[in-house]
């Protein structure tokens, strides 16, 4: 960073939010359980506290929240093009979206008709978004990320951090049907480059507000690159 953000300062903060969705054939798609609440409640606290959010979101069933310039976008590929195109306004951003890691390598155009016993759909890698952002994109703000594991939580949470170049990654267990995918509560890790935080498990709407206060203080000393 190159100049600090005094307390009370508008941050510009872009936030990723919900699943995508890659095409298998023009009916069918591959997506996950997300379903954006987490990012949207980022978002809308973010909006509430008076910071310009950009949503860049997949699609979800939630209402778009107030006072935020949101990008709708389908697939990791539209969504890696997003964030490029608009990084470069934001001194933080959040990538809470579960964005897929690979996509079908063959579209057709007609729908796929049933015929074998069995298929086989042959998936390539997607571009890793979260990971594209420092080396790619040149971004120098502060880069929160999440990870969603199911197990070694906080041991794969750290590798993320230091791959990524984030500055927090905001850890939870998906394995647990109470937290994380769809549910309205979660329970976090927070990995810093030296220590881990673990509040209580909570609503994402106050969570959102602990992660935004964290990030805001980040930015707030200038701690990055
Ligand atoms: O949407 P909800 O129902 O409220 O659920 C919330 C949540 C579980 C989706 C959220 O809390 C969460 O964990 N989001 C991250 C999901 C995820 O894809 O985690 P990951 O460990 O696979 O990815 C690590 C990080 O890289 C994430 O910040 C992700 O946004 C990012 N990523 C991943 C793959 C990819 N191709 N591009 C990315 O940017």
């Amino acid at each position: 960073m190159t100049s600090q953000l005094m307390p009370g300062d508008q941050s510009t903060i872009l936030i990723t939010a919900g699943p995508t969705r890659e095409a298998i054939d023009p009916v069918r798609y591959l997506t996950n359980r997300s379903s954006g609440k987490m990012g949207y409640a980022l978002a809308s606290t973010a909006a509430e506290q008076g910071h310009r959010v950009i949503l860049i979101s997949g699609p979800t069933q939630l209402d778009v929240p107030d006072r935020v310039d949101y990008i709708p976008v389908e697939t990791a590929e539209e969504m890696y093009q997003a964030v490029e195109h608009h990084i470069g306004k934001a001194n933080i951003a959040i990538f809470a979206a579960a964005v897929a890691d690979y996509r079908p390598a063959v579209v057709p155009e007609q729908k796929i008709k049933k015929s074998a016993e069995s298929m086989t759909i042959e998936l390539v890698r997607n571009p890793d978004v979260l990971g594209s952002v420092r080396n790619t994109f040149g971004y120098k703000g502060i880069l929160v990320g999440f990870a969603a594991e199911t197990e070694n939580v906080e041991t794969n949470a750290r590798e993320k951090l230091t791959s990524k170049g984030c500055d927090l990654v905001v850890a939870n267990d998906v394995s647990r049907k109470d937290i994380g995918f769809d549910v309205n509560e979660n329970e976090i890790l927070l990995v810093f480059p030296n220590t881990t935080e673990t509040p209580p498990k909570d609503s994402k709407q106050h969570l959102a507000h602990v992660i935004l206060d964290h990030a805001l203080e980040l930015a707030a000393v200038g701690n990055t690159d």
